[in-house]
């Protein structure tokens, strides 16, 4: 009964917003989800989207060295000869249709959270766009890479769930992978979600010199509890810190300021409950 109520309302929700699969799918790749931060290359203006989604950053890390592969339907140096099973049960795992895991960097962990809807839209999207023929290098894997268990994700969401406001920005914080930078790594590079979830203190190194993600937690003093809603809102889809000074990459500010205004809403929402960390 729960379910079909569930699968009506999708159906509802969908009918009212006229969203078709491939534009939602288009929505959480280019707007939520930040696939292009990895998988488009850049050049000296930015992503280079005339080669959208065709591999993307390199990232050489103790633990592995892995570049952001060819999304595209390319049959011989893109996911073309995937089914769509295939991609789904990827997207929600990590292990690819060869056997082999992809590294964490690759947020699948965060993403056992998509909802069946969801995961038909992106696999929809994906086999819409342009194919690109790219060959990116092969990874390097170093050492045995443990599994994590983001803070809030593991378990598949429904749609019905995503009509409460503070659910649905449960689950888009989550799909938008935010803890994944904003939480520190301890030993063999596994976040420290346990007692440190939301505090930052994560460095990253590229072009822009270096950035530290900071504490988005709802600690007063530290973390982003004394921010106006209209603060966080600014930092996040303009990359503008609270005293007004430019925030740096590698969170993609112009992608999350494409979503829509409920979805920004919901998010901030969301980010007031994270218990404190300091
Ligand atoms: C934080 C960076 C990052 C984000 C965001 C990201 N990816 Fe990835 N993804 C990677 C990296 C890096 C790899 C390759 C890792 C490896 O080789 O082990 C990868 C691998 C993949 C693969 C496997 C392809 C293959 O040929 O093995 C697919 C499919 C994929 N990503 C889809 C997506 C989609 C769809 C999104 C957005 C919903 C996304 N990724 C968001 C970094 C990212
Ligand atoms: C790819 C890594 C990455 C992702 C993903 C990411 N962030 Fe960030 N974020 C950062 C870094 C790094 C900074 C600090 C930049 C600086 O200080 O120049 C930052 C800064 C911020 C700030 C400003 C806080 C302050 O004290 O200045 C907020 C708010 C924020 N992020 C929220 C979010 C939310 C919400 C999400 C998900 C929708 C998110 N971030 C996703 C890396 C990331």
């Amino acid at each position: 009964m729960r379910t079909v109520f569930g699968f009506a309302l999708a159906l509802l929700m969908s009918a009212a917003s006229g969203e078709t699969p491939v534009e939602r799918g288009a929505y959480l790749v280019n707007s939520v989800m930040v696939c292009h931060n990895c998988h488009t290359p850049r050049g000296p203006q930015g992503l280079d989207l005339s080669r959208a989604l065709s591999g993307g950053q390199t990232f050489d890390e103790p633990a592995f060295k892995v570049t952001g592969s060819n999304i595209t339907p390319d049959k011989d140096t893109g996911i073309g000869n995937w089914s769509d099973a295939e991609l789904k049960r990827f997207l929600v795992s990590g292990n690819r249709p060869n056997g082999t895991k992809v590294a964490p960097i690759m947020p699948t962990e965060f993403y056992t959270v998509l909802t069946a809807r969801d995961l038909d839209a992106l696999v929809a999207y994906l086999r819409s766009v342009p194919p690109v023929r790219h060959e990116t290098p092969a990874a390097e894997y170093k050492i045995a890479l443990k599994p994590e268990a983001p803070t809030y994700a593991g378990k598949q969401a429904s749609e019905q769930e995503l009509t409460d406001k503070l659910a649905r920005g449960r689950y888009l914080l989550t799909i938008a992978h935010c803890l994944e930078c904003h939480t520190p790594e301890g030993a063999s590079a596994v976040h420290d979600f346990a007692a440190a979830s939301g505090k930052g203190g994560r460095t990253f190194k590229g072009p822009w010199g270096e950035s530290v993600s900071a504490n988005i937690t709802a600690d007063p003093a530290v973390g982003i509890g004394g921010w106006s809603d209209d603060e966080i809102k600014r930092a996040i889809t303009q990359g503008i810190a609270r005293d007004g000074l430019k925030l740096k990459p590698p969170m993609a500010y112009a992608a999350y300021a494409t979503m829509t205004a409920q979805d920004l809403d919901a998010i901030v929402a969301f980010l007031r409950t994270l218990p404190p960390r300091n």
